[in-house]
């Protein structure tokens, strides 16, 4: 997959995809990283790449220009088809569904927006789709933009070993991951679950999807509510629900 960044720092989000999982993904050839900065477009000695917002107000509004014709230079770079992200607070909100969807694509361009914003009539013409990273506002789309290629990247066929599946990732099956130990078994902070040593499998599996889906009850019911649970489901969750009441909410494994 091909990533574009629109940026006036792209070395910023290119910084931030050099280490562990995406770094390995570049290294891999999954995934190419590509910047484009506004300013090598913006005309005369100043370079100037915003202006004042008409109407009145604080802050500044970055120009059409420069952006359109870097976003141009990205386009041409490559023959592929590239679908545009604007990273804002406006925007829709980023979610796992949604990374999988843009992962599943050959080209990205990703707009980072500064100051006040960028000119309506630019995200208007050159906009796909318009993404936020969640509900607080970022002093540059950058960061946003990194955590967009991290999650794109590692989904990229082979970017993952085989450890580090990501079908058991939170969100993916529309609920949160269950908790994980290793050793020591005995420690000053706590016990394994028995359950997690008994070599049992299908009740590690039951504990396991027990742990998920009452976790997602406790911490965001918001995504329960989303998912038809199949009886099964229902029943390891009233499970939960009895063991919590009952104040008998430590993880102790035998359920
Ligand atoms: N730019 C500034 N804040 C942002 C956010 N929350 N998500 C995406 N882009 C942003």
């Amino acid at each position: 997959m091909r990533v574009d960044i629109v940026s006036l720092f792209p070395e910023f989000v290119a910084q931030c995809a050099a280490f562990g999982v995406v770094g390995r993904a570049q290294e891999r050839a999954l995934l190419s990283l590509h910047g484009w900065n506004p300013r090598d477009y913006a005309p005369g000695n100043y370079r100037r790449v915003d202006d004042r917002p008409f109407g009145g107000g604080p802050g500044m509004v970055m120009l059409i220009d420069p952006l359109h014709d870097a976003i141009e230079a990205a386009r041409a770079a490559d023959p592929a088809d590239a679908h545009v992200v604007y990273l804002t607070p406006q925007g829709t909100r980023l979610t796992q569904a949604k990374v999988r969807e843009l992962a599943a694509l050959p080209r990205l361009i990703l707009l980072c927006g500064r100051y006040e914003g960028v000119d309506e009539r630019l995200i208007e013409a050159e906009v796909d789709e318009e993404l936020s990273i969640g509900d607080y506002v970022l002093s540059g789309g950058e960061l946003a933009a990194a955590v967009l290629v991290d999650a794109v990247a590692r989904l990229q066929e082979g970017a993952l070993n085989d450890a580090e599946s990501a079908l058991q990732d939170s969100f993916e099956g529309g609920v949160l991951d269950c908790p994980h130990y290793t050793r020591p078994v005995e420690h000053a902070l706590g016990k394994v679950p028995d359950v997690l040593l008994s070599g049992n499998h299908a009740q590690i599996a039951r504990w396991r999807r027990m742990e998920s889906l009452g976790r997602t009850w406790l911490r965001r019911p918001d995504l329960l509510d989303e998912q038809g649970l199949g009886k099964a489901d229902r029943a390891l969750l009233e499970d939960f629900r009895a063991r919590y009441l009952r104040g008998l909410d430590e993880p102790d494994g035998d359920a």
